[in-house]
């Protein structure tokens, strides 16, 4: 039986993705610097005796594991690979030993996992049909998102994928545990820098003076009406502020202050028009009491969207490798994932892989100094990935 064979295949790898994820986790590199990294995986997929692989978006790649018939169908997974400027504070044989970086977010399980996703399936590609893509991306962590350089740099091209896989540690679910999620999870995420300008001087005389402070004030307190009154209560919005610099004194009114924030949604038309009521609100308050602003919004990532046929079949499937009591279900999430961008391109499923371990203290939030993962998860995140894919070769899907 296959799902046997790739469980059995799972144990034999799990000490090597285990040390790959300590070679990864001590050498962690900063979005879009994954120069060592991406050639650490192309060695190893070499070593697998992959040679399908293609350099892409200069710090990443993809590679081809082919089965018999490959043309039938291609299936993608991905890896991000990259890491945070954090300070680990861990005391692990495998702490990172670049000062200020470390891979608090995972990156570095979901790196080892699918390398060892890719040797179960190269053992196995005598008995499926189809193809499976690898994709391992850079700069998952800054914007705009090394998914959407993959994408631009025809990742999803030759062959193209039907439907893409993509797994996420979570710190929250036990190990041995898996979420799902179907339709929306994860949330845009958008950046806005606002400048007030006014007129600075002496904080005893405003009449001769116009002050960047209240009308930041204002923009502040009446942007959240956009979320309250503009937005459709059904759809999930946020707008936060945190940043404000208004450097001035007790007796000084500052000449222009600047406001930095976050629009979180989960729709691609209204978080478009949402953008548009910012500027012009922020402008008409601006304007009215007599400054000016600065809008400049950076676009970051869309909001992710899980294809339902493809996370229900992913989830009946998880639930034969795993048992019906380890996948679970999840909860909208605010947070933002570069794995969005290929939702939009295609059917995609991200799910959530289970890292916590709670009698051996491993609780810590992602991107926190103390972050780390029961490698327990390594064994199932890379065979229940393989499972998926070869699952979802053999699933015929309807042409429309
Ligand atoms: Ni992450």
């Amino acid at each position: 039986m296959l799902k046997n064979k790739i469980k059995k295949l799972a144990l034999e790898i799990k000490a090597e993705a285990i040390e790959n994820r300590r070679y990864l986790h001590q050498n962690p590199e900063l979005s879009f610097e994954e120069y060592k990294t991406v050639a650490f995986v192309e060695s190893r997929l070499r070593q697998i005796g992959i040679e399908k692989i293609e350099k892409k978006a200069v710090t990443g790649l993809t590679a081809l594991i082919e089965g018999r018939n490959p043309e039938k169908k291609v299936i993608a997974l991905r890896a991000d690979m990259d890491a945070l400027p954090i300070f680990e504070q861990n005391d692990v044989p495998y702490k990172s030993t670049k000062e200020g970086v470390m891979h608090a977010c995972g990156h570095d399980v979901h790196t080892s996992s699918l390398l060892g996703t890719a040797k179960i399936l190269h053992q196995l590609k005598n008995e499926f049909e189809g193809t499976v893509k690898l994709i391992f991306q850079p700069g998952e962590e800054k914007a705009p998102g090394g998914a959407s350089f993959m994408i631009k740099d025809k990742a999803l091209e030759n062959p193209k994928p039907k439907a893409i896989f993509g797994q996420h540690v979570m710190p929250l679910i036990p190990v041995g545990k898996i979420g799902f999620r179907s339709g929306m999870y994860m949330a845009s995420a958008d950046e806005i820098y606002l400048t007030v300008k006014g007129k600075g001087g002496h904080g005893a005389m405003p009449e001769t003076l116009i002050d960047p402070v209240l009308i930041a004030s204002h923009i502040i307190v009446a942007l959240q009406q956009i979320i309250s009154r503009n937005s459709d209560p059904k759809i999930p919005s946020v707008l936060s502020f945190g940043k404000v610099i208004a450097n001035g004194a007790t007796n000084v009114i500052p000449n222009e202050v600047t406001l930095e924030g976050t629009f979180r949604t989960l729709d691609e038309t209204w978080r478009q028009k949402a953008k548009e009521l910012i500027a012009k609100m922020a402008t008409g308050i601006a304007e009215a009491m007599g400054g000016s602003v600065d809008v400049n919004i950076m676009h970051g990532y869309p909001f992710l969207k899980n294809d339902p046929d493809l996370t229900s079949r992913a989830s009946v499937a998880a639930k034969e490798y795993m048992g019906e009591e380890n996948v679970v279900d999840l909860d909208l999430w605010m947070a933002a994932e570069d794995f969005s961008y290929y939702t939009h391109e295609m059917a995609g499923c991200f799910y959530r892989l289970g890292t916590r371990n709670e009698q051996r203290g491993i609780t810590s939030g992602v991107h926190t100094p103390t972050f780390d993962i029961d490698e327990d998860a390594l064994e199932i995140g890379s065979g229940l990935m393989a499972w998926l894919a070869l699952k979802e070769l053999e699933t015929v899907t309807i042409q429309n």
